[in-house]
C-alpha cells in the first residue's frame, strides 16, 4: 500500500514520517512530500532506518508523482498557531494549502482516503470533501479529520489525575477539533471521576493545543504528540484498508447529526468509514456543552464549504 505524506519535511511531518517508517507493514510504500527542499534529506535520512518500507522524496514540482496509486494520503501541511491564535486564525493561509493538496490528489489517486491534520479541521475537513466533490471522486466514506490527539490527551489527563494506566483506558471524544467543540464523554470512563474532576479535565482536554501553543512561545504548535496521534489513525487506517477492521474516534461527513461533519466513533474498514457508531450516553454537562458548541461548529464547517465552492 502506498501512503502519502504531504507536509513531509514539518514539525509534524517529520516525526510522523518516522513513526509510518517504522510502523507500516513490509511492502509499503512511503511518498514525502513537501515545497521545502530539504524533503529529498528526509527521505535519505529516513531510507536508512531497516524497515521494509520504501521511502521517496517529492519536491515541490512533484506533487502529483507523490500522489500517484496512493492509497492514503496524510495531510499535516500548512502553518502552525502562535500564542493568542485560534485555529480558525490559521484558515486565511491553511485552506488554499488543502484545497490545492486535495485537488492535485482527485486526480493522481482518485479513490485515496484522506487523514487531514492541517488546522482549523473543523474546516478543512469540508473544504476537501467539497474539493473532491467538485472534481467528482468524492467518497464521504474516505476523508477524515484527525481527532485522535483529543483521544491520547484524554487518556493521558485522566490517567495522571486518577493514578491509572492511560492505555488501558478507551474514552470517546466527540464534536470538532478546536477548543469548545472537542467534547470528551468522560462520564463513560469505568474509572470513577466526580462531577467536579471531569469539569476541571474537559476545560484542560480542551485547551490542550493551546497550552502547548503558550508553552513553545512562538516556536509553534503540537509536533511531537501530534506526530504520534497522525501516526496511530493512519496506521488503523491502513490495517483496516487491508481487512483488519477497528472504531476509532475522527471527523467525518455524517448523516442524520445536527452538523454535517461531526467528530464520532466510527468504524474503520476496507472501505473506509463502514459505520458510524453511537457515541453512547452523554452526562447533562456533556449534552449541554455539546449543544452549546454546534452553532459554532455549523459556522467552521459553512466556512469552509463556501470558501471550497467559491475558489
Ligand atoms: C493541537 O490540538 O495541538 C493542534 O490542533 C494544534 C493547535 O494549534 O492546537
Amino acid at each position: 500500500m502506498k501512503v502519502a505524506v504531504l507536509g513531509a519535511a514539518g514539525g509534524i511531518g517529520q516525526p510522523l514520517s518516522l513513526l509510518l517508517k517504522n510502523g507500516l507493514p513490509s511492502g509499503s510504500e512511503l511518498a514525502l512530500y513537501d515545497v521545502n527542499p530539504v524533503v529529498p534529506g528526509v527521505a535519505a535520512d529516513l531510507s536508512h532506518i531497516p524497515t521494509g518500507v520504501k521511502v521517496a522524496g517529492f519536491g515541490a514540482d512533484q506533487l502529483e508523482d507523490a500522489l500517484a496509486g496512493c492509497s492514503v494520503v496524510v495531510i499535516p501541511a500548512g502553518v502552525p498557531r502562535k500564542p493568542g491564535m485560534t485555529r480558525d486564525d490559521l484558515f486565511n493561509t491553511n485552506a488554499g494549502i488543502v484545497r490545492t493538496l486535495v485537488a492535485a490528489g482527485a486526480k493522481a489517486c482518485p479513490d485515496a482516503c484522506y487523514a487531514i491534520i492541517t488546522n482549523p479541521v473543523n474546516s478543512t475537513v469540508p473544504i476537501a470533501a467539497e474539493t473532491l466533490k467538485q472534481a467528482g471522486v468524492h467518497d464521504a466514506r474516505k476523508v477524515f479529520g484527525v481527532t485522535t490527539l483529543d483521544v491520547i490527551r484524554s487518556k493521558t489527563f485522566v490517567g495522571e489525575m486518577k493514578g491509572v494506566a492511560p492505555e488501558e483506558l478507551e474514552v470517546t471524544v466527540v464534536g470538532g477539533h478546536s477548543g469548545d467543540t472537542i467534547i470528551p464523554l468522560l462520564s463513560q470512563l469505568d474509572v470513577e471521576l466526580s462531577d467536579e474532576q471531569i469539569e476541571q479535565l474537559t476545560p484542560r482536554i480542551q485547551n490542550a493545543g493551546t497550552e502547548v501553543v503558550e508553552a513553545k512561545a512562538g516556536g509553534g504548535s503540537a509536533t511531537l504528540s501530534m506526530a504520534e496521534a497522525g501516526a496511530r489513525f493512519t496506521l488503523k487506517l491502513v490495517a483496516a484498508l487491508g481487512g483488519e477492521e477497528s472504531i476509532q474516534c475522527a471527523y467525518t461527513e455524517v448523516e442524520g447529526q445536527p452538523t454535517p461533519f461531526l467528530a464520532l466513533p466510527v468504524r474503520l474498514g476496507r472501505n473506509g468509514v463502514e459505520e458510524v457508531m453511537d457515541p453512547g450516553a452523554f452526562s447533562s454537562y456533556e449534552r449541554k456543552i455539546f449543544d452549546d458548541m454546534l452553532p459554532g461548529l455549523q459556522a467552521n464547517i459553512d466556512k469552509g464549504l463556501s470558501f471550497a465552492r467559491e475558489s
